[in-house]
């Protein structure tokens, strides 16, 4: 499967026991003069298995938060320098963070089998590379852009039109990386509010909206300030920012989220879908 290709770059540099993966990567490794002593303790290489599923999963699961290389900046923070992160060893204190959600980040239903994947593919990324990862070029055109086509057609097309409003897309967003994580979620995985997302998003995404109903049958619309169990504040159609006192389910507040569709959609993706629709839609010049 072409997205082995990647990682070798990111195992360690001597070539692994038992494996023909390591060794190639040993050959295509960083010039000498990059590689930095690690900062932290090598980890035994996992099963090349093993890794291809975390990767996958993190793909889906964690990449547009987090950074394609763990690096965060995408609204994620830096999972190489967590401490947490380093001082975990097979999913044990990753779990809890996942399963839970932390802050911004939501709790996300993936199996504690799933997660001990994903935390070998994040440990197999090197701390000391730091800059190497960096100038690889990121070899996410692996796809294939005709069956990401058909891909499209079933699950976009319902939306968008590659001659309507995502017409020349890859003309306007010229890099592979941004486009990809435009697509998976516009406006950047923890940003939230109006304007652009967090993480440079080149996507000017509409806000979230509210509508609250008061008891008399009174509506207010507007673009949501916050909301807590206590409150609920929105800025309406004139400016004017207005807050509501909430009493359990009164008033009634529905909360309208334009970006519902694609958190719905994330689950959904296969890591061939991913690549396959990035390969179609760099073709949309
Ligand atoms: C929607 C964005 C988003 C997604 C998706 C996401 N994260 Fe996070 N993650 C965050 C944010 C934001 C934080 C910081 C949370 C805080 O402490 O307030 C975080 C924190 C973490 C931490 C704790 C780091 C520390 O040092 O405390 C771990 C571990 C982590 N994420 C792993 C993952 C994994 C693994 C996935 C995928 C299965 C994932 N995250 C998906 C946004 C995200
Ligand atoms: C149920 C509707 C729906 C589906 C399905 C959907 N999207 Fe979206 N998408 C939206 C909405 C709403 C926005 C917010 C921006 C807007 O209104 O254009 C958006 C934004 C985007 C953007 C940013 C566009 C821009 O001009 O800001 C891209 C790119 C995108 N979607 C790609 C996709 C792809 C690729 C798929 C299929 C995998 C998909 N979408 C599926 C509704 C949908």
């Amino acid at each position: 499967m072409a997205l082995a290709a990647q990682l070798p770059a990111q195992l360690s540099p001597q070539p692994a026991a038992g494996g023909g993966r390591g060794g190639r990567g040993a050959a295509a490794g960083p010039p000498a003069a990059f590689v930095r002593p690690p900062a932290y303790p090598e980890r035994a290489p996992a099963d090349p298995a093993v890794l291809e599923r975390g990767k996958a999963i993190y793909g889906v699961q964690c990449n547009f938060c987090h950074g394609s290389d763990a690096r965060g900046g995408e609204g994620g923070p830096n999972l190489l320098r967590s401490e947490l992160v380093l001082n975990d060893d097979k999913g044990e204190l990753i779990a809890p963070v996942v399963q839970n959600g932390r802050g911004e980040m939501p709790k996300i239903s993936i199996t504690r089998e799933q997660i001990s994947d994903v935390a070998a593919y994040i440990h197999s990324f090197k701390v000391g590379g730091y800059d190497v990862s960096r100038m690889v070029p990121l070899s996410i055109l692996v796809g294939d852009a005709k069956a990401g086509e058909q891909t499209f057609k079933t699950m976009c097309a319902s939306c968008h039109s590659v001659t309507g409003d995502l017409k020349g897309i890859a003309s306007k967003i010229t890099d592979p990386k941004a486009l990809q994580n435009g697509w998976l979620m516009p406006g950047g995985g923890g940003g939230r509010g109006p304007g652009p997302g967090r993480g440079g998003s080149p996507f000017n995404v509409p806000p979230v909206t509210v509508t609250v109903s008061m008891a008399n049958g009174k509506k207010s619309e507007g673009r949501l300030v916050r909301i807590d169990d206590f409150i609920v504040t929105l800025t309406d159609a004139d400016g004017t920012q207005k807050t509501f006192r909430r009493d359990g389910d009164v008033p009634k507040v529905e909360i309208h989220d334009p970006l519902k569709a694609h958190k719905d959609l994330l689950p959904k993706y296969s890591d061939k879908d991913i690549h396959n629709l990035t390969s179609y839609l760099v073709t949309i010049k």
